[in-house]
């Protein structure tokens, strides 16, 4: 028997580290939610028991750059099977904090494993999951790391040097360049009020697909 249960948007959130994209998950998750959508929030690496387990070695354990692209795609395939995909199927919007485009620019760029790669490990573990929306929160870097500081003990990624998170945010902007009707991309530099305006406008835009 055919389910009549409309499928879920997938909706993710992207950035370089400090670009500010989670302070948004609060208020795109009210917003939806007061327009009668049942969201679940999770994020990437994390989202599953397991997932959140390797969260803390991925970000804290030192290990080969083929290692960490491999745990990335194990955590999400994890996530997909049991998360991602049973609250699409259920009709569901999904807000994931990270997803794919972020293996694509901190894996493939940041530390040069190449698009190939990542490809490859794409179309092994979700050949047909793509996400419906993505917000790209941009930033000028000396900006994006001087918040960084301030905030609190950084991690593995978050301490990395200039060059690699130039590196990640250009790979990040050619995944915008190749998928431009995926990605809104957000000037970070703006005031929250500003942003959230933003959101609001294209959140109203996926409401009546
Ligand atoms: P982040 O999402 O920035 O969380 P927080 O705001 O709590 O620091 O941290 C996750 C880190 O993982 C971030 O530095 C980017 C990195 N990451 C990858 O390198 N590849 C990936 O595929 C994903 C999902 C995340």
């Amino acid at each position: 028997m055919h389910s009549t249960t409309k499928r879920g948007l997938f909706l993710t959130l992207e950035g370089v580290d400090g670009a500010g994209k989670s302070t948004h998950i609060p208020f795109m998750t009210d917003f939806l939610t007061q327009r009668g959508i049942e969201l679940i929030v999770t994020r990437e690496p994390g989202g599953t028991e397991l997932g959140e387990q390797l969260r803390q070695m991925l970000l804290h354990v030192p290990m080969g750059l083929k290692t960490e692209a491999l745990l990335m795609f194990a955590v999400r395939n994890e996530h997909i099977e049991k998360v991602i995909e049973p609250a699409l199927a259920a009709g569901k919007w999904v807000l994931c904090d990270r997803f794919t485009d972020a293996s694509f620019a901190y894996q493939g760029g940041g530390r040069q494993l190449g698009t190939q790669r990542i490809e490859q490990l794409e179309r092994w573990t979700h050949p047909q999951l793509q996400p419906d929306h993505t917000w790209l929160f941009d930033l000028d870097l000396a900006i994006a790391q001087e918040r960084l500081r301030r905030s609190r003990e950084m991690d593995r990624f978050e301490t990395e040097h200039e060059d690699f998170f130039k590196r990640t945010q250009q790979a990040y902007h050619v995944r915008v360049q190749q998928n431009p009707q995926r990605f809104s991309v957000v000037d970070s530099s703006q005031r929250i009020a500003a942003i959230e305006h933003e959101l609001s406008q294209q959140l109203d835009v996926l409401l009546t697909q």
